[in-house]
C-alpha cells in the first residue's frame, strides 16, 4: 500500500516511536490522526507538521475515545487505511517486594489494560472502519480487486515479550499478549484484505528510556551485539513504512533489536 494520500491512526504518536512514525508517514505524503493522552506535545506536532495531521486526546483503553479518533479520520481524511499502535506504558514491579509483600494488582492490570487491551481496542475499531468502507465500495486502494491491500494494523510489542526481566511481569505478559493477537487477527481479517503485523523493538532512545540511569543505559548499549547503541526511533519508523508498503508481510512479529537477547 502506498503511503501517499492514505491516512493512518497513530496511537502514542505524541512521543518517541509513535512521533517518529508520524513524521515518516507525513514525510511520505500520508495523513495522520495522532491519538494520545499528551495534548501539548500532540498539538505541537500538528502545529509543526501542518494540514496532513490532526490530534485527538484519546485513551486507547476507551471504546468511545478511540471510536471518536477513527471518526475524525473518516471525516477529515475520507477514511482510514490503517493504524500504528504505539501507545504503551512500562510497569516495573516485582511479584514480591523486599519484605515479601505481594505486588500491587492494580499496577499489574494497568499495564495489561493499556498495552494489550488497548491494542485490541484500537484494532477492532480500525478494522471495522476499513471493512465498512470496503464493503461500501469506497476502496481507495484498488476498487475491491482480488488481493487488494485494503488496510494494515501494526502493533508494538517488545523483546520483553520473549526475554522478560525480573520486575517485568506486567510489561512482558502484556507484550506477549500483543504478540499473541497477531496471527488470529491476521487470519480473521484476511477476508477483508487487512493485514496485521507486530514489531517487537529492542531498546530505543525515546523519552520512555530517558528515565533510566546513565549507567544502566550504558550497560544496555554494551549488551547489543551490533550496532552497539540504542535503536534510533527513525529506524522503527522505517520498518513501519516498509510494512505498510510491502503487501506480503502479514501475520508476523518482527524483532528490531540489533540482535540483543536479554538474559
Ligand atoms: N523505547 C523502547 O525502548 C521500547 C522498547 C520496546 C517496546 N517499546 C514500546 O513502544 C511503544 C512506544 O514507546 P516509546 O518508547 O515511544 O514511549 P513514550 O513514552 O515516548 O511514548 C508513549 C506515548 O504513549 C502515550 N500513551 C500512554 N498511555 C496511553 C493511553 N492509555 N492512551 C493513549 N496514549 C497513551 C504517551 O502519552 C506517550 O506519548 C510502547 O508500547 C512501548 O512499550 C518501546
Amino acid at each position: 500500500m502506498q503511503i501517499e494520500k492514505h491516512s493512518f491512526l497513530v496511537t502514542g504518536g505524541a512521543s518517541g516511536l509513535g512521533e517518529s512514525v508520524v513524521r515518516a508517514i507525513v514525510g511520505q505524503g500520508g495523513k495522520v490522526v495522532i491519538a494520545d493522552l499528551n495534548e501539548s506535545t500532540g498539538q505541537a506536532l500538528v502545529d509543526e507538521l501542518g494540514d496532513n495531521v490532526r490530534f485527538v486526546r484519546c485513551d486507547v483503553t476507551s471504546g468511545d475515545e478511540v471510536q471518536a479518533a477513527v471518526e475524525l479520520a473518516e471525516k477529515e481524511f475520507g477514511g482510514l487505511q490503517g493504524s500504528i499502535n504505539c501507545a504503551g506504558i512500562a510497569v516495573v514491579q516485582k511479584l514480591l517486594d523486599r519484605e515479601n509483600n505481594p505486588a500491587d494488582l492494580d499496577a499489574f492490570s494497568r499495564g495489561v489494560n493499556i498495552n494489550l487491551v488497548g491494542s485490541f481496542n484500537v484494532a477492532r475499531l480500525v478494522a471495522a472502519s476499513i471493512a465498512k468502507r470496503v464493503a461500501n465500495g469506497n476502496n481507495t486502494e484498488s476498487a475491491n480487486e482480488k488481493n487488494a491491500d485494503n488496510g494494515v494494523i501494526i502493533n508494538t510489542a517488545s523483546i520483553a515479550a520473549f526475554d522478560g526481566q525480573v520486575g517485568q511481569a506486567s510489561y512482558s505478559s502484556s507484550k506477549a499478549g500483543v504478540v499473541g493477537l497477531t496471527l488470529p487477527l491476521a487470519r480473521e481479517l484476511a477476508r477483508h484484505g487487512i493485514r496485521v503485523m507486530t514489531i517487537a523493538p529492542g531498546v530505543f532512545a525515546t523519552p520512555m528510556m530517558e528515565t533510566i540511569p546513565e549507567k544502566a543505559r550504558e550497560q544496555l548499549e554494551a549488551g547489543v551485539p551490533y550496532p552497539k547503541r540504542l535503536g534510533n526511533p527513525n529506524e522503527f519508523a522505517k520498518l513501519v513504512t516498509h510494512i505498510i508498503d510491502n503487501a506480503y508481510l502479514n501475520g508476523e512479529v518482527i524483532r528490531l533489536d540489533g540482535a540483543i537477547r536479554m538474559v
